[in-house]
């Protein structure tokens, strides 16, 4: 039995550029899903998995996250003066008691696996887990970083949430070959990042959640840059896998790639479809709004 995941890194340094304008004032991870911002969905999920330092790598001009995780006092003190105890719940919630935020500047955009690295003093010498807040996984049961940790602390091997995509959207991803996958894990043979599909070795794709063994940090060291000039953390992962096992693993819920404008609408549907309150009207106006255009399809 291995240890126990504690800490997450979230990667948050990205422009996201394929929300301007919004994003010209509002971080992609701001941008909400029905009342919560992405990056909520992803530290909701660190936490469940049992993570209480949760590690933000960001860039000098992202402060509405730093804001958001710190303590709104003047706000907090308004809504108990006028007894919403509800609102003061969810806002004193963002950060449960017992989690902290540390937040680490990444100077430069020199990519994924150098944002990673970015986290090794606040890390040290332990397993940890890294979420992308663009890839929100909506599931019933267990979020995929709780059901990974398990797996990882019953391995003791690091653990890469995989999904397949068809064949033609390989170049968008990391894409694995596996051996002696069960029905939910396999040990990785091999990792490439955002392979053309002829040269693609499966159609099993990273999503963005890793549990990763601390043996990664040294490797980024050495990682030059790959894939679009970056230093990727699937190129220091092809490495680690040659040194230690690997596994890929197919997590159960639904990923929605919230990177893209199709994917955070597509996100949207499924969570107001899915909420306690909003999902019979969220039913309702979408009959609606498919019946209305399809009246003017006709026409
Ligand atoms: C990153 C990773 C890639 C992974 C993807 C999942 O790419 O580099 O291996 O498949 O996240 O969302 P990005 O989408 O940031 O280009």
């Amino acid at each position: 039995m291995a240890a126990r995941i504690r800490k997450a890194v979230f990667p948050v340094a990205g422009l996201g550029t394929r929300f301007l304008p919004a994003t010209k004032t509002v971080p992609k991870e701001m941008l909400p899903i029905i009342d919560r911002p992405l990056i909520q969905y992803a530290v909701d999920e660190a936490i469940e998995a049992g993570c209480d330092t949760l590690v933000f790598i960001t860039n000098r001009y992202k402060h509405a996250v730093a804001d958001y995780f710190d303590k709104a006092y003047e706000l907090e003190h308004k809504l108990e003066r006028s007894g919403k105890l509800e609102q003061l719940e969810l806002v004193r919630n963002v950060l449960p008691p017992g989690v902290r935020a540390v937040f680490v500047t990444q100077a430069e955009a020199l990519g994924l696996g150098h944002a990673v690295l970015c986290a090794k003093e606040v890390i040290g010498n332990e397993p940890f887990a890294v979420l992308l807040p663009d890839d929100v996984i909506w599931n019933r049961g267990p979020g995929a970083l709780k059901q990974m940790a398990d797996a990882a602390q019953a391995t003791g091997a690091s653990v890469i949430a995989v999904q397949d995509v068809p064949k033609e959207q390989t170049g968008s991803y990391g894409i694995v070959a596996t051996q002696n996958f069960d029905a939910r894990q396999g040990r990785i043979t091999a990792i490439v990042e955002k392979p053309k599909p002829e040269v693609a070795p499966s159609n099993l794709a990273v999503v963005g959640r890793y549990v990763l063994n601390p043996g990664i940090f040294e490797l980024l060291e050495n990682t030059t840059p790959g894939a679009g000039g970056e230093i990727q953390l699937t190129d220091a992962i092809a490495t680690l896998l040659q040194r230690e096992t690997v596994n890929a693993y197919r997590f159960q819920g639904t990923r929605f790639d919230c990177g893209t404008h199709i994917g955070l609408i597509e996100a949207t549907i499924r969570y107001a479809l899915d909420h306690e309150k909003l999902s019979d009207s969220a039913r309702q106006l979408m009959q609606n709004a498919l019946a209305e255009l399809g009246v003017e399809d006709l026409e």
